[in-house]
């Protein structure tokens, strides 16, 4: 991949800049296993300002983040309710069971939104033949989308009621809170652990947070020790994501407004679809089912031209991911070989 390419693969992709490379080289750090890293513990603190939660520990990836959390709020047996099309059930290679011993039970959703009828489906009978359902998990934003805060917070009322804990996969949560101008802390509060991402579209090169209560950090030390995640002088890494924290947030907006103008010119283009209708941040899903083109030759044309996607062969969907290291210059590049392709 060049410093040309157009690459809307995933917002996972950006490059850390020149000033967040020029303090992660000059980042003060000490052993994070002593608690000693005075970058990680800044961090720390500045997110836990952030999400509004007493503890913060900084983790390698989302993925342990969110492997953590189970872990935190479940014992062995127990059952945690997972979207369709979560990261934590789809993309996670199969983690919770394998580390937390537990079953998945699939949730209906919309768009990330959970109903309370759905839920009350699929929560086990209090009979022994069935593992209890202790966690419920939800992601914001999801595939994109924002799931407002009066659903979660209907979600989160009915889980307390009924003793099930709330984990939330925010790997996305600052695209959500930008969007809304909703606090990221009004989002948090609902849930027992908050996954946090540094290193999506907010552009640091690595680096997540679990965030959470003075009486689950024990155990999340413990957890992140166990899946190998502790680290010495990460101070080095983290120094990144602060860089983020203090300077990214904002220009997320300027994402969505890039990937608004795109969907809107998409829509200009009679054989393609925009499935996501409307788009509400950085993620644009559009159905090429009439360019009638296989994946494999669709996705090699386009990166011979120096833009690399992703396509859901099955479905015939690519997914466009807007994100910093992309300009309008490059979307007008892309619309114009879409519009190309549409010709043939
Ligand atoms: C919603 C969501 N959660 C969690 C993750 C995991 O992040 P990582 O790959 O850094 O572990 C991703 C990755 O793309 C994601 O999209």
């Amino acid at each position: 991949m060049n410093n040309q390419t157009i690459d809307l693969r995933s917002d996972t992709v950006t490059q850390p800049c020149k000033e967040m490379r020029k303090s992660m080289a000059e980042a003060i750090v000490g052993d994070d296993m002593y608690g000693e890293d005075p970058t990680i513990n800044q961090l720390q603190q500045l997110i836990c300002e952030i999400t509004g939660k007493e503890e913060a520990l900084f983790v390698p990836t989302a993925s342990m983040a969110n492997q953590i959390a189970i872990k935190t709020l479940t014992v062995l047996g127990d059952a945690i309710a997972v979207l369709e099309h979560a990261h934590v059930y789809r993309f996670e290679s199969g983690a919770a069971p394998v580390f937390s011993g537990v079953t998945l039970l699939q949730i209906g959703d919309i768009n990330g939104c959970i109903s309370i009828n759905e839920l009350q489906k699929i929560i086990p009978p209090d009979d022994q033949h069935y593992p209890p359902l202790t966690l419920l998990c939800m992601e914001n934003t999801h595939n994109g989308q924002v799931v407002p805060l009066d659903n979660i917070a209907a979600v989160s009322d009915f889980c307390k009621g009924q003793g099930i804990k709330m984990h939330l996969d925010g790997a996305r949560i600052f695209n959500a809170s930008v969007a809304t101008g909703i606090p990221v802390k009004d989002y948090a509060k609902h849930f027992d652990t908050v996954t946090i991402c540094l290193s999506k579209g907010l552009g640091a090169p690595a680096g997540a947070l679990i965030c959470s209560s003075n009486s689950n950090i024990k155990k999340i030390h413990r957890f992140r020790k166990m899946m190998g995640g502790a680290m010495r002088q990460a101070g080095i890494i983290a120094a990144g994501g602060l860089y983020a924290l203090k300077n990214n947030v904002s220009h997320l907006n300027k994402d969505h407004e890039l990937a608004k103008y795109l969907a809107t010119e998409i829509k200009k283009i009679k054989k393609l679809k925009i499935i996501n209708d409307p788009i509400e941040t950085n993620m644009i899903f559009v159905s090429y089912e009439k360019l009638q083109i296989e994946n494999d030759v669709f996705q090699k044309h386009m990166s011979s031209k120096g833009i690399e996607i992703s396509c859901d062969d099955a479905k015939k969907i690519t997914r466009l991911v807007v994100h910093r290291d992309i300009n309008i210059q490059q979307i007008d590049y892309l619309l114009e070989n879409l519009n190309l392709l549409a010709q043939q």
